[in-house]
């Protein structure tokens, strides 16, 4: 009654915001994200008949009563499907600063689903157990794939699977992302927050649903003719997009830093080179570039003001079982 499992983080390219006015946690638009390699998750499930209530540990310390309560909500949904009643233990490490602005919860829920259904014997296929990290948190769903995937939209209702989608190998463009850190502290607003706060408040919400599905449309379209130049343009737009649909919720994740930092994206560009940004659900900028402008890239996105320090990160694998 034990599994370990892996699993990395990921970036939207085309950004997931909004949920489905459906229970289940579907996205409101279909997303499409590229898996990081380098930076890990690693949990360990162990369903154990001698505890009598779910115990999450997350890098060597006893969980907050909210985090471990997202974690049993998967952790009763394997109960569910298995039949096993018993309780489990959860002990969740990153080798990254999880304050780094890199979705742990993507990486997380992805390798606690992985582990968990196999820790009971159910031997789900990456799409099953991607559709059951979904249900926790939308963008884990896109981490059980390694490489550029894709997580539509379809009409749903409740209890229908949706599942990511692998669309292209980790090979499939010759590009890393640079995660320039600007803050060592926790996000204010979770993502579910903002996206209560945008889609109950923005007058441009209904204008990012109209945008982001032809934005994905068209990014999947690029991938497929492995062009860097629109598929990086296109990666700016959609989280411009997200922001501005956000902001004018009042609900801003922008500090200083992250306008210098798009700032220097930008002259790195006009200045010829294969850079573009995108921000997520905190203040950190993340450059997409060509593999050759790396080191070009991380000097300067390095000696921007509050910038703190600089990630690598090229194209990485799925999640996997450790055995
Ligand atoms: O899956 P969540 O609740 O962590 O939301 C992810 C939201 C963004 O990171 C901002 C966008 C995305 O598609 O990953």
């Amino acid at each position: 009654m034990k599994a370990v499992a892996i699993a990395h983080p990921n970036i939207a390219l085309a950004k997931y915001w909004g949920k489905k006015d459906v229970p289940g946690n579907y996205p409101a638009v279909p997303s499409l994200s590229l898996t990081l390699a380098g930076m890990s998750t690693r949990t360990e499930v162990v369903f154990d008949d001698a505890i009598d209530r779910d115990v999450l540990v997350l890098g060597g310390v006893p969980a907050g009563e909210r985090e471990r309560e997202r974690v049993v909500g998967l952790l009763d949904r394997v109960r569910v499907a298995s039949g096993v009643a018993r309780r489990a233990r959860v002990t969740s490490t990153n080798d990254f600063p999880t304050a780094s602005g890199l979705a742990s919860s993507a990486s997380g829920f992805a390798a606690l689903a992985l582990a968990a259904t196999r820790a009971v014997g159910l031997q789900w296929d990456a799409a099953r157990v991607s559709d059951l990290a979904r249900q926790s948190s939308a963008s884990a769903a896109r981490s059980l794939f390694g490489g550029f995937v894709a997580l539509e939209s379809p009409p749903a209702h409740a209890g229908m699977r949706l599942s990511a989608i692998p669309l292209a190998a980790e090979d499939a463009l010759d590009v890393a992302m640079l995660v320039c850190v600007t803050t060592e502290g926790a996000k204010e607003c979770s993502s579910t927050e903002g996206m209560r706060i945008t889609q109950e408040r923005s007058p441009y919400y209904r204008a990012w649903l109209e945008e982001a599905p032809r934005t994905f449309a068209a990014l999947r379209e690029a991938l497929v003719r492995k062009d860097l130049e629109r598929v990086g343009a296109l990666t700016e737009a959609s989280a411009l997009g997200m922001h501005a649909s956000a902001f004018a919720a009042g609900l801003m994740y922008f500090t200083g830093a992250t306008l210098a930092a798009l700032a220097e994206v930008r002259a790195l560009r006009a200045l010829g080179h294969a850079t573009w940004a995108t921000v997520d659900a905190g203040p950190h900028v993340k450059v997409l570039c060509a593999a050759n402008e790396v080191e070009r890239a991380t000097a300067a996105m390095a000696a921007v003001p509050g910038v703190l320090r600089v990630i690598v990160a090229r194209p990485g694998p799925g999640a996997r079982v450790e055995e």
